[in-house]
């Protein structure tokens, strides 16, 4: 195995857990791109930061490298069915009754979706004083998917099932409720307790939802992810199951609300503490213009990657960069230190969206969404919503820094998000707001 900290697993794992930045970049220094890190009692875990070695990942066979056996720990919540938990053909299956509406084409109609769900949020953004943002892009992200996946229209209901998804969520971010050794119910009181009556909440909203929808005449005309997926059938032509819906739609709200929500309070983040970059995105949204909106996007994802690493676990021997690594081993694909190796990108803690116009990474160079059969299903459309929301936000306020230097990046639970939550004040509302 390539070298890598010889303290025992179980300080690497806290390390990991609780001081996963300098982990991750100390480890590099010490160890170079490749190196072995145990977490976990037994688990040894390579870490990979060469692009070449990650598209040997990413290109193998998907029955040489699983994930479903790694996200095991998420089976109680999205169910036997969800695609992050499924390996081999029924993965296959289930991605391509997945994959129509979050085509790119298909995204495009989200897109006022995304627009109104952002206005309505700056409306209530107080001037002149600071506040945090990460709130504000959840309660975006939550709308979105509401109203674009789930296809709920305003109203009780809708109101009802915020609520309840908002609470699970909630319940998500909290550790103990991940540490299976903490996952005891008694009788509702403990943290898993809690979450476990509101999954029982959720699922019965959920499953009155599907039945509604597929008595709904006017289904066919929908757009909406939950329509398309109730109208969908395989290639013996099965249509899925109340019970795969259900898992699929819990999957996309835990896969897509928190990593969206950060990923757009990091560059709300990024940019009030650059205003050179501020000042030149709010010039080209301004004139409607798209490039330099898209660059900054990209540029926040590898400078502040939501999910820090991917990973793949062997089901046998494989070769990579002189090693041979025995089934059982986990390999992570670092986004994290791939976005950060000195020999891919120059001054690489430079938040420099222009790198992305000029000279733009290679595929495997820029990883946020991860790559292969497993590559991110919702890439398109977090983009997109990332796009919309800044250029909605810039229209309408003028923002600029809470005072102070950017913000460390922390741990909620399973992202990368900023310590203070993106804190930001508003100086005015323009014109466009009126
Ligand atoms: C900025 C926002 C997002 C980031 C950074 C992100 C990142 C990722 C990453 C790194 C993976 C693992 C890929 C791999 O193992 O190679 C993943 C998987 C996935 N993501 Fe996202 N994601 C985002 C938003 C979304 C959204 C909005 C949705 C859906 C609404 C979504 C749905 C999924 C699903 C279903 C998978 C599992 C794919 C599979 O196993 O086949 N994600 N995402």
């Amino acid at each position: 195995m390539p070298p890598g900290p010889r303290s025992p697993a179980f300080v690497q794992t806290l390390r990991w857990i609780f001081r996963p930045e300098a982990f991750m970049r100390r480890t590099a220094e010490e160890h170079g791109d490749t190196f072995t890190v145990r977490l976990g009692p037994q688990v040894d875990v390579v870490f990979l930061s060469d692009p070449a070695a990650v598209r040997r990942v990413f290109q193998a066979s998907p029955e040489t490298m699983m994930m479903g056996d790694i996200n095991g720990l998420f089976r109680p919540i999205l169910g036997i069915n969800s695609l992050l938990l499924l390996d081999g053909d029924e993965h296959f299956r289930q991605r391509k009754l997945l994959l129509p509406p979050f085509h790119g084409e298909h995204i495009k109609r989200y897109r006022e979706i995304m627009e109104q769900a952002a206005i309505e949020q700056v409306e209530s953004w107080p001037v002149g004083r600071p506040f945090a943002l990460l709130p504000h892009m959840q309660a975006i992200a939550l709308n979105v998917i509401l109203r674009a996946v789930f296809g709920m229209e305003a109203g009780p209901r809708r109101d009802e099932m915020r609520g309840l998804v908002a609470r699970l969520l909630d319940l998500c971010q909290s550790r103990s409720t991940m540490l299976p050794q903490l996952r005891v119910r008694l009788g509702g009181l403990s943290p898993w307790g809690r979450l476990m009556r509101c999954l029982g909440q959720v699922d019965r909203a959920l499953f009155a939802e599907i039945e509604r929808r597929r008595a709904d005449p006017d289904a066919a005309s929908r757009l909406d992810v939950l329509s398309l997926l109730l109208s969908a059938s395989d290639e013996d032509g099965q249509p899925m199951t109340d019970q795969e819906v259900r898992d699929q739609l819990l999957t996309l709200l835990v896969a897509g609300h928190e990593t969206t929500a950060s990923a757009l309070a990091w560059a709300f983040e990024r940019l009030v503490h650059e205003p050179r970059v501020l000042g030149r995105l709010s010039d080209e949204v301004t004139a409607g213009r798209e490039d330099y909106l898209e660059a900054v996007v990209k540029e926040t994802l590898r400078l502040r990657p939501v999910l820090p690493i991917v990973a793949r676990k062997l089901t046998e021997p494989f070769r990579l960069e002189g090693y041979r690594y025995p089934a059982g081993t986990v390999l992570m694909p670092c986004v994290f230190l791939v976005h950060r190796n000195p020999k891919v990108y120059d001054d690489p803690e430079e938040f420099a969206p222009e790198r992305f116009l000029a000279n733009p990474p290679s595929t495997y160079a820029w990883i946020p969404f991860g790559g292969g059969v497993r590559r991110c299903l919702g890439a398109s459309f977090a983009l997109t919503e990332m796009r919309v929301v800044l250029s909605t936000v810039l229209r309408r306020v003028e923002l600029e820094g809470p005072g102070g230097r950017g913000e460390r990046i922390a741990r909620r639970s399973f992202t990368f998000s900023p310590g203070r939550q993106g804190r930001v004040v508003v100086t005015r509302r323009l014109a466009a707001a009126a």
